[in-house]
């Protein structure tokens, strides 16, 4: 693998180191010693938003590479943070993110960023402003543990969980949009796609009108199908995106027309309940599909009490993949 000094999206790295990582989480999950390579260094977490999965797998992955984490939660347990250049701060914002970066690194190895979109101006969170400021004023290295735009941790840990249970072959992939009572971010749909574009999957997306990822995500996503032999559709006819695929992984995502517009979206959507939902009777279309989703999930909202309790249901095991790929992450950042 080339030298590493960041972590902030899959496609900033050919899928074959993304399977050697693959493979390195699989040696860590089954207990080979991988030695202590954070031993005597400190990895700042910082939390813009609420986290169990990779606040706890961060934590406890840093603890078990030897290293200490430092969770910072801005506006929390510490200050309120400006991260645009320029600004007059005379407003709710007390600290500027060029200091906390660079007051940081001079006690921590590595920094990680959780910064959710805000969904208020689709142009600008597109581009991921947050985390690029981040990225700009440190030296150290930054792992994106979901930002506006993307959440790799979660995308490898789904590509584990595919491969852990389907073998390292290509596979029928559908990402379903479901419906949920307020818009919510894409980073997950995003990496998602990208990821199982990269690992050669044959992906079907899901969606109603007006639910389409961000354009240039999609050719990136394309780009990345026809190098590895995977293939890229996308559908609104729900029944037929079902049909004989082998992982259905459902996530509810925000429309980019209604950012800034949270009451429209809500309105908007309310005609999609009844159908973008994951029931028995869909997955009864598919390839006896596991069942997958990020969490936390709403249950028979996103998804029947009867398909995430189903035995094809990896969702837990899914969530324990974060903890080992994060570490082989890590180990790679450190090596
Ligand atoms: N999937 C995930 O990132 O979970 P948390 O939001 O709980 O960290």
């Amino acid at each position: 693998m080339t030298a590493v000094k960041n972590f902030l999206n899959t496609g900033d790295f050919d899928s074959r180191d993304l399977s050697r990582l693959i493979e390195s989480a699989f040696q860590i999950k089954a207990g080979n010693a991988i030695g202590r390579p954070l031993e005597g260094k400190s990895v700042a977490l910082v939390f813009f938003n609420p986290s169990l999965r990779t606040r706890a797998s961060m934590q406890v992955g840093i603890y078990e590479l030897g290293g200490n984490p430092v969770i910072l939660e801005p506006g929390g347990t510490s200050w309120t943070l400006e991260h645009r250049d320029g600004v007059v701060m005379d407003g709710n914002k007390t600290e500027h993110l060029k200091e906390f970066v660079r007051v940081l690194e001079r006690y921590v190895s590595a920094i990680g960023v959780r910064t959710f979109a805000s969904l208020e101006n689709w142009e600008e969170e597109r581009l991921d402003p947050v985390l690029s400021a981040f990225v700009k004023y440190a030296s150290v290295p930054v792992i994106n543990l979901e930002s506006a735009m993307h959440h790799p941790c979660q995308a490898m840990a789904d590509m584990m969980t595919i491969r852990e249970n389907l073998g390292p072959v290509k596979k029928r992939v559908l990402l379903t949009w479901a419906w949920h009572p307020k818009p919510l971010p894409m980073a997950v749909p995003n990496s998602f796609a990208l990821a199982a574009a990269q690992f050669g999957h044959d992906l079907v997306i899901a969606h109603p009108d007006g639910y389409g990822l961000d354009d240039e995500l999609m050719t990136e996503i394309q780009s990345h199908a026809d190098a590895t032999g995977g293939s890229l559709t996308v559908a609104n006819d729900l029944d037929a995106a079902y049909d004989g695929v082998d992982v259905v992984y459902a996530k509810s995502w925000g429309s980019k027309s209604f950012y800034g517009n949270p009451e429209g979206e809500v309105a908007n959507r309310a005609s999609f309940r009844a159908d973008w939902i994951v029931d028995e009777r869909k997955m009864s279309m598919t390839n006896d599909a596991l069942f997958m989703h990020c969490l936390p999930v709403r249950r028979n909202v996103v998804v029947r009490d009867e398909v995430i309790d189903s035995p094809r249901s990896v969702v837990i095991d899914e969530a324990e993949n974060r903890l080992h790929v994060q570490k082989a992450i890590m180990t790679e950042l450190f090596r």
